[in-house]
């Protein structure tokens, strides 16, 4: 595995490949999440790049990105492992220069949600992705699920740009007892870690009053609401199709239902796709 911290050495990487690239960019501290996104471009394509950059034009003031989990050598063992080709772990100044040319997320659906509760978070998530798409010239690019906004606002992105990169979406990893897998999870102490299992609890609430029948979205959403009760906060709990349109009633292959809220110290998402 070639590791490369500069643009350069990443190109100069890069003429070693021939063939598909499969690209995961990821912001470290890897976890089984990671693991199912590289195996499945590993699987696909002829070689692989990753990418850990914890991006600090994503992070709002106040947020965690001094605290963000680093750990670059367990990350580094990992993706040696997995059979990564290339890990690229680029500092700021290889990625920023002072007076940038500014990608913006669109004016609605990249200011619901997550997007009006992290203002400018996906601004700044959009112009690292852009940037790390272009840099690995990869054919297909690997994202979870979970991050549902994020993965929506990617593939309009590239949409939108005319690039040619295929956004391959990918499963949510979930611990044993439904926690979906997030690096913030490391985070949570002593009751929270039960506590925060009422976000993927809800979630199957809402399931199963779906698959009895119930389509109503109020319904649905008072029911998931008195699940997480047991979390601090609750941002929000939506239900929208997959395009981030407000729906009343569920429709079956075209809806997801989110969910953001606080437990202890982590903000923590989590959804369905319907
Ligand atoms: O989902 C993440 O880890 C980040 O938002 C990403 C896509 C690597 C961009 O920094």
């Amino acid at each position: 595995m070639i590791i490369a911290r500069t643009i350069e050495a990443l190109q100069e990487a890069k003429k070693t490949l021939q063939g598909s690239i499969g690209f995961v960019p990821t912001m470290g501290a890897l976890h089984h999440g990671h693991l199912s996104l590289i195996r499945q471009a590993r699987e696909e394509n002829d070689h692989l790049i990753v990418s850990i950059f914890v991006n600090p034009t994503q992070f709002l003031e106040g947020e965690d990105l001094d605290s963000y989990p680093r750990r670059e050598e367990a990350d580094t063992r990992i993706c040696e492992l997995a059979g990564v080709d290339i890990l690229f772990m680029p500092s700021i100044d290889q990625m920023y220069e002072a007076d940038e040319l500014c990608i913006g997320a669109p004016a609605v659906r990249g200011y619901i949600l997550e997007g009006e509760k992290r203002p400018g978070h996906f601004d700044g998530m959009l112009q690292v992705v852009m940037k790390l798409l272009n840099l690995s010239g990869a054919a297909n690019a690997y994202f979870g699920k979970k991050d549902a906004q994020q993965l929506a606002l990617i593939t309009q992105m590239v949409k939108n740009y005319f690039m040619d990169v295929n956004i391959i979406p990918c499963e949510i990893v979930r611990d044993d007892n439904g926690l979906a897998l997030s690096s913030r999870n490391v985070y949570l102490e002593g009751d929270e870690k039960n506590r925060a299992l009422c976000l993927s609890r809800s979630l199957k609430r809402a399931s199963k009053m779906v698959m009895a029948g119930e389509l109503d979205v109020e319904a649905i959403k008072k029911e998931m609401l008195e699940v997480l009760k047991e979390a601090d906060t609750v941002e929000y709990v939506a239900i929208v199709d997959r395009e981030f349109n407000a729906l009343e009633k569920i429709e079956i292959g075209n809806t997801i239902i989110l969910v953001a809220a606080w437990v202890g110290k982590p903000r923590l998402i989590d959804n369905l796709w319907i």
